[in-house]
């Protein structure tokens, strides 16, 4: 799962600085320009939109496979991007910089907000349109999306089993075991909790940070501390609310996928191997940074 995988050729690079763009502005009158040297545009150059554009290939003959296709290609684009964010913005917890982390809470939840967004085009696709295309999906299914895992483990989502189905894929599984070893973002912001004075069992802050996260009395105690001193200047207490954000937003995400896949297919069992409906509603119940919810009852 290379966040970066260099797949792709390093397209024509071009650097135009204020200068440059004022003098073209002044050449083409303010209009848009229309005429370019080489085979490519700086547009095309710039976003690789050529090598993106050419990564469709829906596998049946049926119309509405393509909305399908490309709703998954959009979301994995968005999941690459909450990666690198939730990366970012566990780097700045570690250095002590809540402000520049909130910064980035907010964008992953505008992220995952876009996530949700994309469910109701694929509501336009009818029981029988899914089903003229599902078998030519194969065994293929969401449940294989390493980028979705990867965000999973950063926020904190810890299962071995994951990791599992992507052992084979060398261009992914390093990265991929990287972020399952890795603290997550709410093992970070434990550590940075202790490095402030709040007592935090040390046991807690030694945890394994592969193991399945376990909801832990004195994170709870601390949190709600500052939650019952409700005190919006205090950036502890922001940095909570913008987790919860995220963690709020993931929800809404996985509620909508579930509600979606009751639409479409009812309760036919997954192509990945599931019961299907039943299953994900097994996993509904997960939330990340699960003592901001508990402490919710309390305060
Ligand atoms: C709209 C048609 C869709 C249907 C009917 C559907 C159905 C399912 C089912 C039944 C599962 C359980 C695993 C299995 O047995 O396959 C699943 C899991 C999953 N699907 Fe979808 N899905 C749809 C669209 C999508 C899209 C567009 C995405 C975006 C990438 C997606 C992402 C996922 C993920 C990440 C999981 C694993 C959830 C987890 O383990 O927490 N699904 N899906």
């Amino acid at each position: 799962m290379a966040i970066d995988p260099n797949i792709s050729e390093p397209r024509r690079v071009e650097i135009a600085t204020v200068a440059v763009r004022e003098a073209q502005a002044q050449k083409t009158g303010g209009k848009p320009m229309l005429d370019f040297e080489g085979e490519s545009t700086p547009y095309i150059d710039y976003e690789s939109i050529d090598v993106l554009l050419s990564l469709q290939h829906p596998r049946s003959p049926v119309h509405d496979e393509m909305a399908f296709y490309i709703a998954g290609q959009v979301m994995e684009l968005l999941f690459k991007l909450a990666v690198t964010e939730t990366r970012a913005a566990t780097a700045h917890l570690e250095d002590d910089n809540i402000p520049a982390a909130c910064k980035l809470l907010r964008r992953i939840t505008k992220i995952e907000e876009l996530l949700t967004t994309i469910w109701p085009m694929l509501e336009t696709i009818t029981p029988a349109d899914f089903k003229g295309f599902r078998d030519y999906l194969g065994t293929s299914s969401g449940f294989q999306s390493y980028m979705y895992r990867a965000l999973e483990f950063s926020l904190g989502n810890k299962n071995r089993a994951m990791l599992q189905p992507h052992r084979g894929v060398p261009s992914v599984y390093p990265e991929l075991l990287r972020a399952f070893e890795s603290p997550s973002i709410w093992d970070v912001t434990a550590k940075l909790l202790a490095r402030r004075g709040y007592a935090i069992d040390p046991d807690h802050l030694e945890r394994d940070v592969t193991a399945p996260y376990q909801p832990n009395a004195s994170v709870e105690a601390v949190w709600l501390q500052i939650y019952e001193a409700n005190d919006p200047a205090n950036e502890l207490f922001e940095l909570g609310e913008r987790l919860m954000d995220v963690a709020a937003a993931f929800t809404t995400w996985r509620m909508k996928h579930l509600v979606i896949v009751e639409r479409i297919i009812g309760f036919k069992v997954g192509t990945g191997g599931t019961a299907g409906v039943s299953w994900l509603r097994s996993i509904i119940d997960h939330r990340f940074f699960p003592e901001l919810w508990t402490l919710r009852t309390v305060v």
